[in-house]
């Protein structure tokens, strides 16, 4: 019986952490990223500023790690809306964090918000 409860309380420890796994947005992001991109990074068909893309899209996830940074940092190769969240207050840690959890998004990893099934990619 003692062997029983031990196995009961492993799965109960592994089934806890599995749900542990999904990532949270980090604080920088929901701040300064969700209201447009939306938490689970799946951005918005349209906004008072055009679309917002989809941080999950092939031509975000091709980009490299520098100039992923680069494009949320300075906003290189915008147009609509100029990412300078450096020079907006936010540190190089917290971008570094970002930039983290948006890869994270990226590999399917996390969503820490359930992504529907249909929604356009
Ligand atoms: C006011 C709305 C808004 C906010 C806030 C915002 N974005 Fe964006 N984001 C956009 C729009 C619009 C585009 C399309 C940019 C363009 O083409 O000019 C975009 C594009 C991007 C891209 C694609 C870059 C590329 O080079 O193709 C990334 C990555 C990104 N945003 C990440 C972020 C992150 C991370 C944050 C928070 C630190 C953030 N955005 C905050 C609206 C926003």
């Amino acid at each position: 019986m003692k062997q029983y409860s031990n196995a009961l309380f492993i799965v109960v420890v592994l089934g806890y952490c599995g749900v542990a796994f999904a990532i949270d947005p980090p604080p920088a992001y929901v701040k300064h990223c969700a209201s447009c991109h939306t938490a689970d990074g799946s951005g918005r068909a349209s906004s008072a500023i055009g679309k917002i893309p989809d941080l999950r899209s092939k031509t975000i996830v091709s980009l490299s790690d520098q100039e992923l940074f680069g494009a949320i940092a300075r906003g290189n190769g915008h147009q609509a809306y100029a990412h300078s969240f450096l020079n907006q207050g936010v540190s190089e840690s917290e971008l570094r964090g970002i930039e983290k959890y948006v890869r994270a998004i990226q590999s399917g990893s996390t969503p820490a918000v359930p992504v529907k099934p249909n929604s356009p990619r």
